[in-house]
C-alpha cells in the first residue's frame, strides 16, 4: 500500500515536472510564482555569500530564504546546498550560483586589458568559453563578468579589469566574453554572464575607487551606455549596478536608469544584482536613511536581487505591508530571477558530476587558449632592432627583474582560484624552451616589484656583463591593481628604475618585459632600454608567450586598448576627446623655452601644458611588430549617402619587412559639425589581418551610416547630415582622413 502510494507520488512527481518543462519559460514562471508565498518570493531575491557548509545556511535554504549563494566553489559543497534548496524546499526552485569568474577560472588568461589589446573578440571568446568550463565542472552557473566601464584613468586600480577606453572596442569584447561564458546554446556548460558595472563607475573622480562620478546623461548615452546595449542585445542574463553615484544619484537607486533605460529602452528581461552591499550604501552616501530605506529605493528602481545588504530578506515584508513597495514590484523581480534560472536549465540540472570536476581543469586547449591570448595580448612599444633575440648570435641572456619568476602575480588581479603551482613564468618557459640554444643566468635584481635594493642590483650587474642580451622583466605585483587599489604615482614602484638605469649602463642591450594592471609612465624605460614588449598581467601562460615572442616564434600584434600618459598630469587623456575652442597645433613654446621675463603673448593660447608635451606617449590603438606596414590612402566607394546606405571603404597595407605578422587595420571617423560638439575620432571597426613579407593586402570594411547616429542636443539618437572624415589606419594618430557627406 505505502509502496503503491509511493509510486503514485512519483509518477505525480514525475508528471508535473515533465509537464512544467513543456510549457514556456512565461508559463512556467507564472506557475511557480503563484505558487510561492511572500516569504518565499522575498527568499529569491536574497544572495547571501557562504564559505563552506553551514548548517543555518543550508536550513535558509530548505525555507526559502536564498535565491543565490557566492564565494563558494567547492562542487561538494555547492550540491550540498543545492540539494538543500531543490530537494528539501517546498518548491525546489534551484539556487543560482555565483562567482567572479573574470579573466578564467583556473587556467588564467591574461587581465580584461590585456585581452582587449589583442583586439581579437574571436579569441576572447573562446577564453571566456574556456573559463566557462571549467567553473561550471565546479558548480558555478553565473559569473559577474564582463566588466564594461569605460576607463580613461589609470591611476584607477580597476582599469585593469575592463576593456580600456574605448566604447566600440569595449562593445566588442563585452559581447565576446557574453557570447563565450553563456555558449551558443545553453547547457550545462553554460554560465550566465553579468554586464557591470551600471555605470560610470569607471569614471570615478581623481582615479579613486568608488569615487562619485558626474557623467552628464548624453555622455552616459554616447560613451558609457552603448557596451550594455550591445551586452543585452546579445543575450547577457543579468546586470549589476555599480557603487557610485553619478550627478549625485546612487546608481542602485537610480529607477532612470535600469526602469527607464535597461528595460523600458532596451527591452532586458533578465534580472538585475546589487553590487556587494552597496543597497546598504546608499546609507553612507547620505542618500538613504537606512537599511530599509535603502532597500525601499533599490527594489523601486529595478533592482531584483540584493548582494550582501541583507535590506529585501529584512525589510521588503515591513515596505509592502507600509505601502511603499507594491506586489507588483516584488513579483516583477521574482519573476526576473525565476525567469533566468529556467533559461540556464537550472531546474533540470541542478547539480554538478563531482566526479569530472578536476578532469576540466588546465586541459591542453585551454592552456593553449591562454598561451595564445597572452601571445595577442603583448604590445610591442618599442624596439631599435634587438627584437627577436638573434638565436645564432645571442649564446648568453641575463634574465632579471622582479617579474621574470613571479608565478602568482603574472595572474593579475581578480585571481581567486587559478593556481599559481600552474604557472609557467618567463624564466621557466626560456629555460625550457630555448635553454639548449642559448646560456641562461637569472640573477632577479629584486625579488618583488617595491622592493628597495638590498644589493641584487649589484649582482645583476655583474651577471649582465656575462651576457649578451639583458632580458629584465619588470612591473606590478597583482596586488597593485584591482578593486580598491588605485595609485597616484604610476611609475615603477621600488628600485626597478635603479634596476633598469644600472642595466643600461653595461652598455649591454636591454630588453625590458613589463607585466602591470595599468599603463605606466614609461619615458624613464623608454630611455633606458633597447625595447618594451607591454605584456599587462598575463596570466597562466604568459611565460611562454612572451618568450616565444622575444625568441621571434611568435610576433606581436597587440594594439593598445588605452592611451598611455607621458605622465599623471596629463589624465585623463584619451583620443576620442572632442576638440576645444583652442586646440593644440604643435608650435606652442614649453617651459623651459620660454625667454626669462617673456611677455604673456609668447606662451600661445591654446589648449596645452607648459610642462609637457600635448600628446600621449603611446596614442590609443598603437603597436608594433616584426615587420613594418605601408598604408595606402583609404578609398571611399561614394562620397555622398543617404541615412540608410553602407559606407564601403578599404585600404592597402602592404608587409615591408622581411617577416610575415598580424596588423590590426583600424576604421575611425570624425564627424565635422553636430549639433553638440563631436569626438576628434571614434573607433568604428577594426579587422585582423595576416600578411606576409613583400605581399601587399586590400583590407575593406562596410560601415551602416546608422552607426554615425549619436545622442546630439534633442538628445534623441540619430545621424546628423553633414560632413564626415575617415580614417583607416594601424592606430588612432596616424593616417589620412578621406571625406564624405551624408544628405
Ligand atoms: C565588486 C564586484 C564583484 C562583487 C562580488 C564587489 O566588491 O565591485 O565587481 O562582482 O564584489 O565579489
Amino acid at each position: 500500500m505505502v509502496r503503491n502510494l509511493i509510486s503514485v507520488a512519483v509518477v505525480a512527481l514525475t508528471t508535473a515536472i515533465s509537464v512544467f518543462a513543456q510549457q514556456t519559460e512565461e508559463q512556467r514562471v507564472e506557475s511557480l510564482l503563484q505558487q510561492m508565498t511572500l516569504q518565499e518570493k522575498i527568499g529569491q531575491l536574497n544572495q547571501l555569500s557562504v564559505g563552506g557548509f553551514d548548517q543555518n545556511t543550508a536550513d535558509m535554504m530548505r525555507a526559502g530564504m536564498v535565491g543565490s549563494i557566492l564565494n563558494e566553489c567547492n562542487p561538494k559543497v555547492l550540491n550540498r546546498y543545492q540539494k538543500a534548496a531543490v530537494e528539501e524546499s517546498r518548491l525546489g526552485i534551484p539556487l543560482i550560483i555565483s562567482r567572479d569568474v573574470i579573466h578564467g577560472f583556473k587556467t588564467m588568461f591574461p587581465i580584461p586589458l590585456g585581452l582587449a589589446a589583442t583586439f581579437d573578440p574571436e579569441l576572447v571568446q573562446q577564453g571566456a568559453r574556456v573559463a566557462a568550463i571549467e567553473a561550471t565542472a565546479s558548480g558555478i552557473r553565473w559569473t559577474f563578468s564582463p566588466m564594461l566601464d569605460i576607463a580613461r584613468d589609470p591611476r584607477w586600480g580597476r582599469i585593469a579589469e575592463g576593456s580600456g577606453e574605448d566604447t566600440y572596442l569595449d562593445a566588442q569584447m563585452g559581447v565576446a566574453m557574453v557570447k563565450g561564458y553563456q555558449g551558443e546554446t545553453i547547457d550545462q556548460t553554460s554560465m550566465a554572464a553579468c554586464v557591470k558595472h551600471f555605470v560610470a563607475y569607471g569614471a570615478a573622480e581623481g582615479g579613486r575607487d568608488y569615487n562619485s562620478t558626474g557623467i552628464t546623461e548624453r555622455t552616459l548615452r554616447n560613451v558609457y551606455l552603448p557596451p550594455f546595449e550591445a551586452c543585452v542585445k546579445a543575450g547577457a542574463m543579468t546586470l549589476m549596478t555599480s557603487f557610485n553615484d553619478n550627478d549625485g544619484v546612487p546608481s542602485t537607486g537610480n529607477g532612470f536608469l535600469v526602469n527607464d533605460v535597461l528595460r523600458g529602452e532596451w527591452g532586458f528581461d533578465g534580472f538585475v544584482v546589487s553590487d556587494w552591499a552597496s543597497i546598504y550604501e546608499m546609507v553612507n552616501h547620505g542618500y538613504a536613511e537606512n537599511n530599509k530605506h535603502a532597500g525601499e529605493l533599490a527594489i523601486n528602481a529595478g533592482v531584483d536581487m540584493d548582494m550582501m545588504s541583507y535590506s529585501y530578506i529584512s525589510h521588503v515584508e515591513e515596505l509592502l505591508n507600509e505601502g511603499k513597495v507594491s506586489m507588483e514590484t516584488i513579483d516583477n523581480a521574482v519573476r526576473n530571477i525565476l525567469r533566468i534560472k529556467i533559461r540556464l536549465g537550472l531546474f533540470e540540472n541542478p547539480y554538478v558530476d563531482e566526479s569530472k570536476t578536476e578532469a576540466s581543469f588546465y586541459t591542453p586547449e585551454a592552456l593553449e587558449a591562454a598561451r595564445k591570448s597572452a601571445v595577442e595580448s603583448a604590445v610591442l612599444l618599442t624596439n631599435n632592432g634587438v627584437l627577436p633575440l638573434n638565436k645564432s648570435k645571442v649564446k648568453t641572456v641575463l634574465v632579471t627583474g622582479p617579474m621574470a619568476d613571479a608565478p602568482h602575480d603574472q595572474l593579475g588581479t581578480w585571481t581567486f582560484d587559478g593556481d599559481p603551482a600552474h604557472t609557467v613564468t618567463p624564466l621557466m618557459a626560456i629555460r625550457e624552451l630555448y635553454g639548449n640554444d642559448v646560456q641562461v643566468i637569472y640573477e632577479p635584481g629584486l625579488t618583488f616589484t617595491r622592493e628597495f635594493d638590498k644589493g641584487g642590483i649589484a649582482k645583476a650587474v655583474k651577471a649582465a656583463k656575462k651576457a649578451d642580451v639583458i632580458l629584465a622583466f619588470m612591473g606590478e605585483e597583482a596586488i597593485m591593481s584591482g578593486e580598491a587599489h588605485c595609485l597616484t604615482d604610476i611609475t615603477l614602484k621600488g628600485d626597478q628604475r635603479a634596476l633598469i638605469e644600472a642595466l643600461h649602463k653595461t652598455g649591454k642591450p636591454v630588453v625590458l618585459n613589463i607585466m602591470a594592471g595599468r599603463p605606466l609612465e614609461l619615458d624613464f624605460e623608454i630611455a633606458n632600454s633597447d625595447a618594451i614588449l607591454y605584456s599587462f598581467h598575463p596570466g597562466t601562460m604568459g611565460g611562454p608567450a612572451i618568450a616565444q615572442l622575444i625568441f621571434g616564434d611568435e610576433t606581436p600584434s597587440g594594439k593598445t586598448p588605452i592611451t598611455f600618459p607621458k605622465n599623471v598630469g596629463q589624465i585623463p587623456i584619451y583620443y576620442n576627446h572632442n576638440m576645444t575652442g583652442r586646440p593644440y597645433n604643435g608650435t606652442e613654446t614649453m617651459l623651459y623655452d620660454i625667454p626669462l621675463r617673456a611677455g604673456q603673448t609668447s606662451l600661445g593660447n591654446t589648449s596645452y601644458w607648459l610642462d609637457t608635451t600635448f600628446e600621449p606617449e603611446f596614442p590609443f590603438g598603437y603597436g608594433l611588430t616584426y615587420t613594418t606596414f605601408e598604408y595606402s590612402a583609404p578609398e571611399i566607394e561614394m562620397t555622398e549617402y543617404v541615412e540608410n546606405d553602407t559606407i564601403r571603404a578599404c585600404v592597402t597595407i602592404k608587409n615591408t619587412g622581411d617577416k610575415a605578422a598580424t596588423e590590426v587595420v583600424q576604421l575611425y571617423v570624425r564627424d565635422l559639425v553636430g549639433s553638440v560638439t563631436r569626438p576628434v575620432k571614434e573607433l568604428k571597426r577594426f579587422h585582423r589581418v595576416t600578411v606576409a613579407p613583400g605581399q601587399t593586402m586590400t583590407v575593406g570594411f562596410e560601415l551602416p551610416v546608422q552607426d554615425l547616429a549619436f545622442y546630439g542636443k534633442d538628445m534623441v539618437k540619430k545621424v546628423e547630415p553633414g560632413k564626415f572624415q575617415l580614417w583607416i589606419a594601424g592606430d588612432s594618430a596616424s593616417g589620412t582622413p578621406v571625406e564624405f557627406e551624408v544628405k
